[in-house]
């Protein structure tokens, strides 16, 4: 796996979009910037990000808040569950937590709103905790990477993949590393029309070898 976290690094730091919330390692900011992009696009989640900070610069003045200014400044954005959780998670920091962020994985995934990618995204971003962080860009990524047919919506996939992916993930770089495979899928590794000539992995690529871009990942059981 050497290989291919060099590969990957070196692709990320020349490529990568420059984004706010990858200039931190504030727990608050990235657990913020990672709910509101659950359901969102980058470019339109990146507004709302700003705008959040702006109102709430600490998770302390969001726990201030009240339910109707949070649902305000969320406006647009749908899946309103979302903001709900995200004001009560604050309160509940501040006043079950002593204000003190969880730091690491098992933690973080106790938080409502919070599941494994997001719960992985926040220790690894932040305290660079060696657990892989996977979305959808990265089912896809890992399953053409290794031609891998498991339907991705299952659990049999999520483990799988969860044992793939945490080989390349080491502690080091565990931020940078999760980073960089959201973005190589995100960007290079493209549902349609995967940018296969500019892919740092193509070089070790199954799917690339065998032309089976467009059969993977299967998404569901048949
Ligand atoms: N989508 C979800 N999390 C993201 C992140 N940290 N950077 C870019 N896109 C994302």
């Amino acid at each position: 796996m050497q290989e291919f976290s060099v590969a990957l690094l070196g692709w990320y730091h020349k490529n990568k979009r420059d984004l706010p919330w990858r200039k931190t390692k504030n727990p608050y900011k990235i657990w913020l910037s990672e709910i509101i992009l659950q359901q969102t696009r980058v470019d339109q989640g990146l507004k709302y990000y700003l705008s959040f900070l702006e109102h709430f610069p600490t998770l302390f003045d969001l726990a201030k808040a009240s339910e109707q200014e949070v649902l305000k400044l969320w406006q647009g954005l749908g899946y309103y569950s979302r903001a709900r959780n995200l004001h009560f998670t604050a309160k509940f920091i501040v006043n079950e937590l002593d204000g003190k962020f969880p730091d690491n994985y098992n933690e973080l995934l106790q938080l409502k709103g919070v599941g494994k990618y997001t719960a992985a995204a926040i220790a690894s971003f932040a305290y660079d905790e060696a657990v892989p962080a996977i979305d959808g860009n990265v089912y896809r990524l890992f399953s053409r990477l290794f031609g891998i047919y498991t339907p991705i919506h299952t659990t049999k996939a999520q483990k799988e993949f969860f044992k793939i992916v945490s080989e390349l993930i080491h502690e080091k770089e565990a931020g940078y590393l999760n980073q960089a495979t959201m973005e190589l899928g995100a960007i290079v590794c493209r549902p349609r029309n995967p940018d296969c000539e500019d892919c740092p992995l193509a070089f070790k690529c199954w799917a690339f070898e065998k032309n089976k871009q467009h059969e993977l990942p299967v998404k569901k059981a048949k």
